[in-house]
């Protein structure tokens, strides 16, 4: 099918939006500036820090931000448990999770797995790898095609 636009031209940062692709909700979040420096610090707390599946993200965001502009995180809104959707989450204080800080991210109801602002899944939760960044390129500074 044919890709889809999304304009992230009015997006704050911390903010995220869910357009549809191919029938499965896409979220994009514009990362703050905070957020962007805080990822690093986390690979003790995460199964996958390094993007080492490569099934779950196109060559161009494997990279320490998962992504192609580190400003903008672009990932499929589907557990890799059982395919529910996580909710955004950016704010939740650090909360203890099996020796480990959550800093906040996504969050999944459905069996209680954690993410990171990259997607990148936490130890000691359900799901076993980190969400999957769909293919996406830059039409123009405000225009992602996702497809
Ligand atoms: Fe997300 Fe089970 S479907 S934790």
């Amino acid at each position: 099918g044919a890709p889809v636009r999304a304009n992230v031209s009015k997006l704050e940062p911390g903010q995220m939006i869910v357009v549809e692709w191919r029938g499965k909700p896409v979220y994009i979040v514009r990362r703050t500036e905070e957020t962007l420096s805080s990822l690093g610090g986390m690979a003790d707390s995460l199964r996958d820090p390094e993007s080492a599946e490569e099934k779950q993200q196109p060559a161009y965001a494997k990279n320490e931000y998962r992504s192609i502009k580190p400003e903008y995180l672009v990932l499929l809104g589907l557990c890799t448990h059982l395919g529910c959707a996580p909710m955004y989450r950016p704010d939740v204080g650090a909360q203890d999770l099996g020796g480990s800080e959550w800093l906040g991210g996504f969050f999944c109801p459905c069996h209680g797995s954690k993410f990171d602002l990259a997607g990148r899944v936490f130890k000691g939760v359900p799901a076993p790898i980190n969400l999957e960044v769909p293919p996406h390129s830059y039409e123009s500074d405000a225009v992602i095609l996702i497809g």
